[in-house]
């Protein structure tokens, strides 16, 4: 076990050893649970730490303050495949041939993804009808994965696959898994890496099923009971306005940790009156459309160990965030916005310091859902009322529009004179 975080660097670029190529099995010293000959890899965690001046400028940060973890650059373009690759493996040592998991898209396209490379399970996904931005059941569909479409949501999909997969004895690798979230604390050492080893003041990212706050507290935590880190950053986690069950629960009602008593009849009694009033989630960030968020406990107790916040924003500040962020190049589905969002939030109302070191996650790949990018950026003003205006999206103000020209030479150049910058 090294005795310094540096030491990890070791392990990184042998190419020949795909332990150590992984953006996860390199740190295996820190995921003992793992056998070392049956770790199973895609090649996930390949992802770099951008600074990004214009996100940065954005959300009213100074120069050189805010980094984007871009974790869409993953095999099958979200995070998850750092804790699929740690879950996959967990299943092979347990013997596993068939793996399940309810999914608002990413985790479906990782596990699909897993399945069809290493031929070792197949895979059986849930998905909400109606409710899957169109590039992830794509991945799906074209992975191969049995894809069961149920009339409902995501949490509905949820409750069966954890039903379904009980009585059929088939392994499930919902974020309710451990092992998941093993394989998600590289996300963080990846973090620290690219920082030359040096905590940042703040992480923030967007809340969903919470299997990835949970997982960057944990990783924190360990860190500094290891000696390798000597200070805890503060993490933010970051809700849609749609779909805000932690942001209620945390910071409205007041429910902590407190040392593993939470207040359960008042996490209960939310999740009751949400069902009594039929209150359900939307947001145009369909990754993280959820009502009960399964890591709500694991949530809370990093929360505590990070000394954290959490915030809910719009879909028009998230899709406004999203704009910014794709004009830097590093693009991302709405969700991953709401770190940007977020950030922006918390520097306005004073939490976060311009001059603060943030790392805001970059969760899923820009092509995972082009229907938002194209309507956002659209001049085709009945586009935008389907897919935005139905969700109070007023104003596309960061959008890049198309030029409509004729099939003319002459109009294209005057368009390309007219439209084109200096550079
Ligand atoms: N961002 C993206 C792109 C996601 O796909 C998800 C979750 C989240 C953020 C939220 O992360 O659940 O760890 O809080 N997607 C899950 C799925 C629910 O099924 O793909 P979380």
């Amino acid at each position: 076990m090294p005795s310094k975080l540096a030491e990890f660097e070791k392990h990184w670029a042998q190419r020949d050893d795909p332990h150590s190529f992984s953006g996860v099995w390199r740190f295996h010293d820190l995921l003992p649970f793992a056998p070392r000959d049956k770790c199973v890899t895609v090649g996930e965690g390949q992802t770099l730490l951008h600074q990004s001046d214009g996100a940065g400028k954005y959300a009213g940060m100074k120069l050189g303050r805010l980094f984007l973890q871009y974790e869409g650059m993953n095999p099958s373009g979200s995070f998850k495949d750092n804790g699929m690759s740690a879950a996959f493996t967990h299943a092979r040592t347990v013997g596993a041939r068939r793996a399940a998991c309810a999914s608002t898209g990413n985790t479906s396209a990782s596990l699909a993804l897993y399945c069809s490379v290493t031929r070792l399970m197949q895979a059986v996904i849930f998905v909400g009808s109606g409710k899957i931005a169109f590039g992830k059941l794509s991945q799906a569909l074209d992975y191969g994965a049995l894809t069961v479409q149920i009339a409902g949501d995501f949490d509905d999909a949820m409750a069966r696959v954890q039903e379904i997969t009980k009585e059929l004895g088939i392994y499930l690798v919902n974020s309710v898994n451990p092992f998941r979230l093993e394989g998600q604390k590289t996300i963080m050492l990846r973090v620290l890496e690219a920082l030359r080893w040096e905590t940042p003041d703040w992480i923030i990212v967007p809340g969903g099923n919470l299997g990835n706050s949970s997982a960057f507290g944990k990783a924190f935590f360990e860190l500094k009971e290891l000696g390798l880190i000597d200070r805890i950053p503060r993490m933010a986690v970051i809700n849609a306005t749609g779909a805000r069950t932690l942001y209620d629960l945390y910071e409205e009602q007041g429910v902590r940790w407190n040392e593993g008593k939470p207040n359960l009849p008042a996490v209960d009694a939310y999740c009751q009156d949400m069902d009594a009033t039929g209150r359900r989630a939307s947001t145009i960030a369909s990754a993280i459309e959820i009502n009960r968020p399964v890591n709500l406990m694991k949530c809370l107790r990093a929360l505590q160990w990070t000394n954290g916040v959490v915030r809910h924003v719009s879909d028009q500040e998230i899709l406004d965030a999203k704009a910014q962020v794709g004009a830097g190049g590093m693009g991302c589905e709405p969700a991953s916005a709401a770190s940007v969002a977020g950030a922006k939030r918390l520097v306005a109302e004073g939490v976060i310091s311009p001059d603060e070191r943030v790392v805001c996650i970059l969760t899923g790949h820009q092509l995972k859902d082009p229907k938002a990018t194209v309507a956002y950026h659209t001049t085709d003003q009945q586009q935008f009322n389907e897919v935005l205006g139905s969700r109070g999206v007023r104003r596309a103000a960061y959008a890049n529009r198309a030029v409509a020209v004729a099939n003319d030479k002459d109009e294209i150049i005057k368009a390309i004179r007219l439209y084109g910058s200096n550079m």
